[in-house]
């Protein structure tokens, strides 16, 4: 849609770009839910009615976003492209922030085509930088943001062509050496050749096999259905999913994560470096970022499946998950002032049901750091649980998914803001946000992290600050009526990012750096500053990326939420 098509139905108050066909997706009974569609089917509001963001008082926004549809329509404002009326989230002022017109041209110059179809974005358009290694790429991970930016823009064909294409990709046989990996493994990355004298375009995918490391790419599948679902959720164009060929994909990744094993936990066994974090440190096993993830696309999934007969069997195999991983982490990953008090005096070597320390963690493995990082209000999903180990570090990811994904009560996501609010210097600094916190140093970097380089404390993966992640925590922000926080956040990415020419990551306990080996023009840290501020300026958008409490689960949350004993 061009600009001046998407101004005038803007005016006409219709939301041209997606929602249009909004109530056909009513059916997919997850979205009825948090039923933005209906509320976008009412009658459009008088444009003049339309009050800036800055202008509603937090708790409207609140109830209007988590508990009513009532005051809905007081913080709902039509849809607008962001070229065409973007307003800023400077007070009082209409007035675009000048750097979010920069933001979509170093956006839309990351474009990748496949036979002259936009397919996806590479990672980052740095030409600066001596090694482009991968970068050239796009990155499933790294694609959600663009695409959420494309979707949020009324361009939703560029995700569609995406969605088609890493599906295609995963259908391929996939191996590393002699090793067959899982039908369902969606790839990494993938890059587009273009041979100018054949004109052809071929394309070339990496499942792990070429990845520094050779790390598996666990993520990748989640975000795919996750995006399946927000682009069905934004477009309303339910064919899409339906396709036996995407029903087909959704089953193929489920069919990966709900075999059954050895395992005695819900929770997902991982090697190291499966996601966004894709090096050695010290993550293997239960990663919250894997597990938040996780949970979050088997809602997708549920919401997505057709309820045929092998959809429904897919269905009941989620529901059954859904449950014992809800449970499950809201009781052992949930760690707040009262719990580490509880673990700090536990008993250990109890044998049996009745025991309190079910994972025999010994007392003496608690870092001196937690205790003062803990504050009295607020709280958060630890890092990792298994036998006597729990990572007791702070995943910025996990926590925001966990919160999108209502894998975190409601409660429990307020604490984790409270905990955002307290803890602001060490988690948010100069630079939202840290990907973890703290970091590792010394002996125990040299045993977690291999003596990586890269990752040195306080760097990229270890404690680094990923301003990517301003768009989850605006996300976050948005579902818990916290605006203050994302607007917080947000300026100061916007004092910063345009004149360090968008880095992937900045360094330093307070991000104050630009990060020593971070690429420029990282094309989701450009997207992502773009979907928060047009997240923050339309909240409605929201309903993409975010799932309403199930209520099928509410029973359970009750009788599982030993945490706010
Ligand atoms: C780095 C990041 C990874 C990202 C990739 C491309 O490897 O750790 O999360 O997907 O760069 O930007």
């Amino acid at each position: 849609m061009d600009r001046q098509d998407s101004t005038k139905v803007n005016v006409d108050g219709v939301r041209g770009f997606g929602l249009r066909n909004v109530s056909s997706h009513a059916s997919i009974s997850e979205m009825d839910d948090f039923d933005l569609s209906k509320l976008l089917d009412k009658p459009r509001l008088n444009i003049e009615r339309k009050r800036s963001f800055d202008e509603r008082s937090l708790s409207e926004l609140s109830i209007g976003l988590t508990r009513g549809l009532e005051n809905y329509e007081s913080t709902y404002s039509p849809g607008r492209s962001v070229l065409d009326t973007p307003a800023s989230s400077a007070r009082n002022s209409f007035e675009p922030h000048p750097i979010v017109a920069d933001a979509w041209e170093a956006l839309r110059r990351s474009l990748v085509h496949f036979r002259d179809q936009p397919v996806g974005t590479i990672a980052a358009y740095d030409h600066a930088s001596e090694e482009v290694l991968n970068y050239d790429q796009v990155f499933v991970r790294d694609f959600v943001p663009s695409a959420l930016a494309f979707l949020m823009n009324g361009e939703p064909d560029i995700v569609k062509n995406f969605l088609l294409k890493t599906l295609q990709l995963q259908a391929w046989e996939k191996k590393i050496d002699r090793f067959k990996l899982g039908e369902g493994v969606m790839p990494a990355s993938f890059k587009v050749l273009h041979d100018p004298v054949r004109k052809t375009d071929t394309i070339v995918a990496d499942f792990g096999e070429s990845a520094i490391g050779r790390v598996a790419p666990v993520d990748s599948g989640f975000w795919w259905i996750i995006l399946l679902r927000a682009y069905t959720k934004s477009t309303g164009d339910l064919s899409l999913a339906e396709k036996p060929e995407c029903q087909k994909g959704i089953k193929l990744i489920m069919t990966m994560c709900l075999s059954e094993g050895f395992d005695t936990f819900p929770t997902l066994l991982c090697a190291d470096g499966c996601s966004m974090i894709d090096r050695r440190m010290g993550i293997y096993g239960y990663p919250i970022e894997i597990q938040a993830l996780f949970f979050m696309s088997l809602r997708c999934a549920l919401a997505l499946l057709k309820h045929d007969e092998e959809g429904n069997e897919f269905i009941e195999r989620i529901v059954k998950r859904l449950h014992a991983l809800s449970y499950h982490m809201r009781n052992y990953f949930w760690l707040d002032f009262q719990q580490l008090n509880d673990i700090y005096r536990y008993k250990t070597e109890e044998y049996s049901h009745t025991a309190v320390n079910k994972f025999n963690v010994i007392p003496d493995s608690i870092p001196e750091w937690v205790f003062d990082f803990m504050p009295m209000r607020g709280g958060y999903f630890i890092g990792n649980v298994s036998p006597a180990r729990m990572d007791f570090r702070w995943f910025a990811l996990g926590n925001c998914i966990a919160i999108l994904s209502c894998l975190a009560t409601p409660e429990q996501a307020s604490a984790i803001m409270d905990l955002i609010e307290e803890r602001w210097e060490e988690l948010v600094g100069e630079m939202p946000l840290k990907i973890c916190y703290p970091a590792i140093e010394s002996h125990e970097w040299r045993i977690v992290t291999g003596c990586d380089p890269k990752n040195t404390r306080w760097s990229y993966h270890n404690g680094g600050s990923w301003p990517v992640l301003l768009w989850l925590l605006t996300a976050a922000c948005i579902k818990t009526g916290r605006i203050q926080i994302a607007r917080r956040a947000i300026d100061l990415a916007e004092s910063r990012l345009l004149k360090d020419g968008w880095p992937e990551y900045y360094d330093g306990t307070s991000g104050r750096y630009v990060g020593k080996q971070a690429r420029k023009f990282q094309t989701w840290s450009i997207a992502g500053y773009l979907v928060s501020k047009m997240m923050l300026e339309d909240p409605s958008h929201l309903g993409m990326i975010s799932l309403e409490v199930d209520k099928q689960m509410k029973p359970v949350m009750k009788r599982s939420s030993s945490w706010t004993c």
